[in-house]
């Protein structure tokens, strides 16, 4: 989602903000920006599109600057309402939603102050610019307008008046501070600005930072001084490489054996114990997540309950936070999420915390807003995401959550079956699921698309179709193999690709039905298997795949629809690594 970057030193501030903004992309935006102060005047360069299209802002001379990528929520994705906004002497980037935004804007209007934007965030400018007025203070101009916001925000803050200051704030919507040798740099996500010799500052929600240089203050709610520590964090943050591959989604695909294999926790891993206490305790658990995180949640609830026989729910994240729950005596909330950064998930965890309940939270990124949040944390090492869809980190997360079913079945003197194999499996399944490719001319230009299966089946079915419209942007619903007769076999005709997902040899001869409804009613049915069964030559192809473990197999059953999802997407002429309308890391509701 939206990314900011600031920077104030010695160096020229606009290739430090671009670089920066080069480094966040992978988060997902529709248009830049950035705005360099020099001599008391800030020169802004905003455009729709890629950060490349700032090319031209790099000389721009100045060593104060904010920058920022948006993801269009209110208002079109133009130049006018890219940011940073300036009104009068104040210059603002925003990452978040004034959810009030209409009324104070309308508190503005009746002052006679004229907008320029059709975005919530400039109403941030105008009420800074305002208490700057009142008060000739910048830190105090911001708190006081900050008092009239209700949502989410990261902000920062320039005043024309300062050459060398930039103020923050941060409300449920990540922000960082970096310094460095007599410089200090800002960013919503830590990749931005990390560099050898720089230290790493997390500010927290209602939370201010001041930047001067390479100083930095923080402060309070109340705007009392605080002292941080700088966190520990890979100052390695060089922009990502494809290594050989056409785009980031193919190489992410190609590491989900490396994820697969790090991402399980061990005996010898360091919170090997205390999760291994936490599941003893554990009675009753509430998985919530959202997206692709939501499905690999509904994979482990299988995995609870067959082997550890813990009873399991999984929630939308942005369902769950608006629920009055019922948790049953020692229930564990499961918070599931690759950024740690959703604000959905984020909200659901501290629900669970204000009633009293534990969170484990299982995230990707390290210091993420999630683990902070979170009493105990399962740390998925895939590796950074790059891609906005989210492929390696789906089975990171599989395999994170089933070595928690395995430890919670231990707690249980029950025992799981052992991951270990699947690493080499995941590679053999790589190699076979290049078959897919071959498929790509009965999806492309389909009016509507269907993954189908049952049990863990049903559960990569939803993934492999979430993962297909969102980088193919066809219509496709993942459904239960066995539902399809209770009315959706209306949508299906000769011109409706159905993909069957059969894994589950208990159930074979009923999926095996499915594949015979929807073929009747001429669909070409592709039949993603690891076994060979006699489907009555009602497949017009079909993929084998290397046997595992029922419970795992979506980690595997998962490739191929990626892969197919990859390749239709070529093939209709999208950018797989940066499908519209989808966010790395959905800060807002
Ligand atoms: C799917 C995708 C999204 C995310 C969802 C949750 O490819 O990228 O559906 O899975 O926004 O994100 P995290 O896991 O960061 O909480």
């Amino acid at each position: 989602m939206c990314g900011i970057v600031g920077y104030s030193g010695k160096a020229d501030a606009a290739p430090v903000l671009l670089e920066g903004l080069a480094r966040l992309e992978y988060r997902g935006y529709d248009s830049a920006g950035i705005a360099v102060l020099n001599c008391g005047a800030f020169s802004v360069v905003k455009r729709k599109g890629r950060v490349d299209a700032l090319a031209e802002a790099r000389s721009l001379p100045g060593h104060l600057g904010i920058g920022h990528t948006r993801w269009a929520t209110h208002g079109a994705p133009c130049e006018r309402n890219a940011h940073p906004h300036v009104y009068r002497n104040i210059c603002i980037v925003h990452n978040g939603i004034v959810e009030n935004a209409r009324a104070l804007r309308a508190e503005c209007e009746v002052r006679g102050e004229a907008f320029a934007s059709e975005t919530d965030s400039e109403v941030i400018a105008h009420l800074v610019a305002f208490s700057y007025g009142q008060r000739g203070d910048l830190l105090a101009a911001v708190h006081a307008a900050c008092q009239k916001l209700r949502g989410s925000w990261a902000i920062a803050v320039m005043c024309s008046d300062l050459p060398a200051r930039i103020v923050c704030a941060r409300m449920r919507s990540p922000l960082i501070v970096a310094t460095g040798k007599e410089e200090c740099l800002i960013a919503s996500d830590v990749p931005a600005v990390a560099a050898p010799g720089r230290l790493v500052y997390v500010q927290e929600d209602g939370e201010y930072a001041q930047v001067d240089g390479g100083h930095v203050a923080f402060y309070d709610a109340a705007l009392r001084p605080v002292s941080k520590r700088p966190v520990a964090c890979d100052p390695h943050t060089d922009l990502p490489q494809k290594g050989g591959f056409t785009h980031f989604m193919a190489k992410e695909m190609s590491e989900v054996p490396q994820a697969l294999l790090h991402s399980a926790i061990g005996e010898d891993d360091r919170q090997y114990l205390q999760l291994f206490k936490v599941l003893c305790q554990t009675q009753y658990i509430y998985i919530v997540a959202c997206g692709t995180a939501y499905h690999s949640g509904l994979c482990a609830k299988l995995a609870f309950e067959e082997f550890a026989r813990i009873p399991a729910e999984v929630c939308f994240a942005s369902e769950f936070r608006y629920r009055t729950p019922i948790f049953p005596k020692n229930s564990l909330v499961i918070a599931v999420s690759q950024s740690g950064e959703t604000a959905d998930t984020l909200a659901a965890a501290s629900l669970a915390k204000a009633c009293g309940i534990r969170v484990l939270a299982v995230v990707n990124v390290p210091h993420a807003s999630l683990t902070r949040l979170a009493d105990h944390c399962v740390y998925t090492d895939a590796g950074r995401e790059v891609a906005v869809a989210a492929t390696k980190s789906f089975q990171a997360q599989l395999a994170s959550l089933y070595s928690l079913a395995a430890l919670a079945a231990k707690a249980r003197g029950r025992q799981a079956p052992s991951l270990a194999g699947l690493p080499a499996l995941a590679r053999e399944t790589l190699a076979v699921s290049q078959a897919v490719r071959a498929w790509t001319p009965y999806f492309v230009g389909a009016r509507s698309v269907f993954f189908v299966g049952r049990g863990a089946d049903y559960c990569a079915a939803l993934e492999g179709s979430l993962k297909f419209k969102e980088i193919t942007y066809l219509p496709s619903e993942g459904y239960p193999a066995g539902e399809l007769k209770h009315g959706t076999l209306a949508l299906v005709d000769a011109s409706t690709p159905v993909v069957v997902v059969l894994t589950c040899r208990r159930l074979a001869e009923k999926t095996l039905n499915a594949v015979h409804e929807v073929s009747a009613r001429g669909a070409n049915v592709f039949l993603v298997t690891n076994f060979s069964c006699d489907t009555g030559g009602n497949v017009r192809a079909g993929v084998l795949l290397p046997r595992c473990e029922e419970a795992y197999s979506p980690a595997l059953s998962v490739i191929p629809l990626q892969a197919l999802a990859y390749y239709v997407a070529l093939a209709c002429g999208n950018d797989p690594d940066k499908p519209r309308n989808l966010a790395k890391s959905v800060t807002v509701e």
